[in-house]
C-alpha cells in the first residue's frame, strides 16, 4: 500500500500509527529516500508514537542516537548514514553490534549504505517527495 502525504504531519501521523505496532519488539526499519523527502519527519513521529518525549533531531553529524522506549527496557536507536561513505566506517561506528541485539528498535535513515548487513526481516520504507508538499511513502 502506497501512502500519499500532503504534510509534514501527515507524514509523522503514518510513522506514529506503525510505531503502535513496533512498540513491544526489536525490529528494524530502514529508510530510504532522497534529501529532504521526509525520513527524519518520519522518525520524529515514530518517536512519538513510542512515547519518546525528547526531541528527536537528526544524527546526520553524529550517526547515532539513542532513546529509551518509555515503559520497556528497550533502546530506538536512529541512525543517519548520510554521512557515512565507506563500508569501514560502519564497523568503527558500532553499527553491527546494535542490529544483532534482537531486542532493540532501529531506524536507520539512507540505510541502503548497509543493506548487506540488514536481515531479510528489516522493513524497508521508501520515500518520494512528488511535489513540494507532496510525498509517497510505501513499505517493502
Ligand atoms: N508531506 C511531507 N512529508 C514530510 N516532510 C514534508 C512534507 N511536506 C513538506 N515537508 C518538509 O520537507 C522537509 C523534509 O525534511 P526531512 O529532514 O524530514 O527529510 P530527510 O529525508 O530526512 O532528508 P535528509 O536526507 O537530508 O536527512 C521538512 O522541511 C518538512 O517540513
Ligand atoms: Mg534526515
Amino acid at each position: 500500500m502506497v501512502h500519499k502525504s500532503s504534510s509534514a504531519y501527515q507524514t509523522q501521523k503514518i510513522a506514529q500509527n506503525l510505531a503502535k505496532k513496533y512498540k513491544l519488539k526489536g525490529d528494524i526499519l530502514a529508510l530510504t529516500g532522497d534529501l529532504g523527502s521526509g525520513k527524519t519527519t518520519f522518525a520524529q513521529g515514530f518517536a512519538k508514537g513510542l512515547g519518546i518525549k525528547e526531541k528527536i533531531i537528526s544524527p546526520t553529524f553524529v550517526l547515532i542516537r539513542q532513546h529509551k522506549i518509555p515503559g520497556t527496557q528497550r533502546t530506538f536507536y536512529h541512525i543517519d548514514l548520510y554521512r557515512l561513505d565507506i563500508i569501514e566506517d560502519i564497523k568503527s561506528i558500532g553499527i553491527k553490534e546494535i542490529l544483532e541485539d534482537k531486542d532493540n528498535l532501529i531506524l536507520i535513515e539512507w540505510a541502503e549504505k548497509i543493506e548487506k548487513l540488514l536481515p531479510d526481516s528489516t522493513l524497508k520504507i521508501h520515500f518520494e517527495k512528488t511535489s513540494d508538499l507532496g510525498r509517497k511513502i510505501w513499505y517493502t
